[in-house]
């Protein structure tokens, strides 16, 4: 059984349909969600499903021994669903290809620093792009640079707005996150 933590920093939509995804497998199984903000919905999502959360601070993401031990004992893959924080290098390099992002836009179009959400939504619409869509990559130390594993695109159209663009792309998140992360993980196993 592969072991997977989910960080995320807000609604956590996606962690909520990652954990439901994996409810029944025998393969995969989300352990825990990890969030830095102790009043995000993500944690009554997980607790709905039965799934503990584990509230942590910068210091214990960057510099707690005890946080890095844990993680090391408890987990297998890190997946982040709408997390803010860089990854500290200590837990990329423990987790080599093992720790993987989602983000609402066609890397490298709209990514970086401060990209995230509806800001990034809000730009496609601004610079009146016809399509947008979402990346799933593994994190290296520098915010969306990792190796894209997949994208996907849907159409933004003339009355399209950051909601409406946003609803979208979750839509794609939902369908496509799950299977992309299932199949990472059961590539490595052979
Ligand atoms: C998702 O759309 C995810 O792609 C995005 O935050 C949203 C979280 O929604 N992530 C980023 O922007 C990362 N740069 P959720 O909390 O409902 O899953």
């Amino acid at each position: 059984m592969k072991r997977i933590a989910i960080f995320a920093s807000g609604s956590g939509s996606n962690a909520e349909n990652i954990i439901r995804y994996f409810s029944n497998s025998t393969k995969i199984k989300v352990v825990s969600v990890l969030t830095n903000n102790p009043n995000a919905k993500v944690i009554e999502r997980a607790k709905i499903l039965n799934v503990s959360s584990i509230i942590f601070s910068k210091l214990d993401l960057y510099e707690s021994q005890d946080f890095f031990d844990n993680l090391i004992k408890e987990v297998d893959y890190i997946i982040l669903a709408g997390f803010l924080w860089l990854m500290p290098k200590r837990i990329i390099d423990q987790f080599p290809q093992k720790i993987i992002n989602i983000h609402p836009a066609l890397l490298p179009k709209y990514g970086g620093k401060g990209m995230f959400g509806m800001k990034v939504h809000q730009s496609v619409i601004d610079n009146k792009e016809k399509e947008t869509g979402i990346t799933i990559h593994y994190v290296n130390e520098k915010y969306d640079e990792g190796t894209i594993i997949f994208q996907k695109e849907v159409n933004v159209v003339w009355n399209d707005t950051s909601e409406t663009v946003a609803e979208k792309v979750h839509q794609l998140e939902y369908e496509y996150y799950p299977k992309v992360i299932e199949t990472v993980i059961l590539k490595d196993e052979f």
